[in-house]
């Protein structure tokens, strides 16, 4: 791994894409309208808590509270990251009456109790994780929310169910294009992986493609997964 403000600093890719805060709204008010669905869905509940886990940058933070406003939920929002730069620059777009704490803590290690969120919002992060860590992430994911809560993420996941050669070729393709466009190491991630770590999680999942904003064309690869305890 890089040390953390290395790490974060490479990953501000992000931060300089302008069209990135209107797709995260859209992914945003999607996701957090289908776990609103489900009535007992402790994020209804008045004292919710909600981690965004691996914040990134501060458009992230700043994108993420707003949705949560336009939803009327104004839950208590933990924002981590395992870099200091990424949090910083949330600090600077948080306002006065927002109820946000920053944790700097490692999301393979979550320094909260069992059992004491309505929500885990997290976006791209199981590829940044080394295949050997991520369990130890979802495992925390799943102990940390509360009996109903869901956790919500867009990775990059790739069908691993017999591939034919060309296939394997354009992903190993788009894959490579990621880390350089990142410049931090990207692991591949395959859905038998993302299944096989929710259920031994214990949670329930569901697996959505995701859409080129205002159009029918299907991103390739990125999917939008939910999970709920
Ligand atoms: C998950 S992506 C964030 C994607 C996000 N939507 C954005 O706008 O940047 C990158 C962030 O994850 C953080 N990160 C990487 N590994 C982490 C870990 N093990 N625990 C917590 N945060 C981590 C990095 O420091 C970085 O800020």
């Amino acid at each position: 791994m890089h040390a953390p403000d290395s790490y974060h600093s490479r990953t501000a890719f992000w931060a300089s894409q302008s069209w990135h805060s209107g797709y995260l709204r859209r992914c945003y008010a999607w996701a957090l309208a289908r776990v609103l669905t489900e009535p007992t869905a402790p994020l209804h509940a008045p004292g919710a808590k909600v981690l965004l886990c691996g914040t990134g940058s501060a458009r992230t933070t700043r994108t993420f509270l707003d949705t949560l406003a336009k939803h009327g939920l104004r839950p208590e929002v933990y924002v981590l990251d395992i870099a200091e730069e990424a949090l910083e620059r949330s600090r600077a777009v948080v306002r006065e009456d927002e109820r946000v704490s920053f944790l700097l803590a490692d999301a393979r290690q979550l320094p909260l109790p069992d059992a004491s969120f309505a929500l885990v919002e997290t976006d791209f992060l199981l590829q940044l994780i080394p295949p050997g860590d991520r369990s130890a992430v979802v495992r925390d994911w799943a102990r940390v929310l509360a009996p109903g809560g869901a956790v919500t993420t867009r990775d990059w996941i790739h069908e691993d169910v017999k591939p034919t050669m060309l296939e394997r070729g354009t992903d190993a393709l788009r894959l490579a294009m990621l880390r350089r466009a990142l410049g931090v190491p990207v692991h591949a991630l395959a859905r038998t992986e993302v299944e096989a770590l929710f259920a031994e999680a214990g949670l329930r999942m569901e697996l959505h493609p995701l859409r080129l904003p205002g159009t029918v064309v299907r991103l390739p690869l990125l999917k939008a997964v939910l999970g709920w305890r």
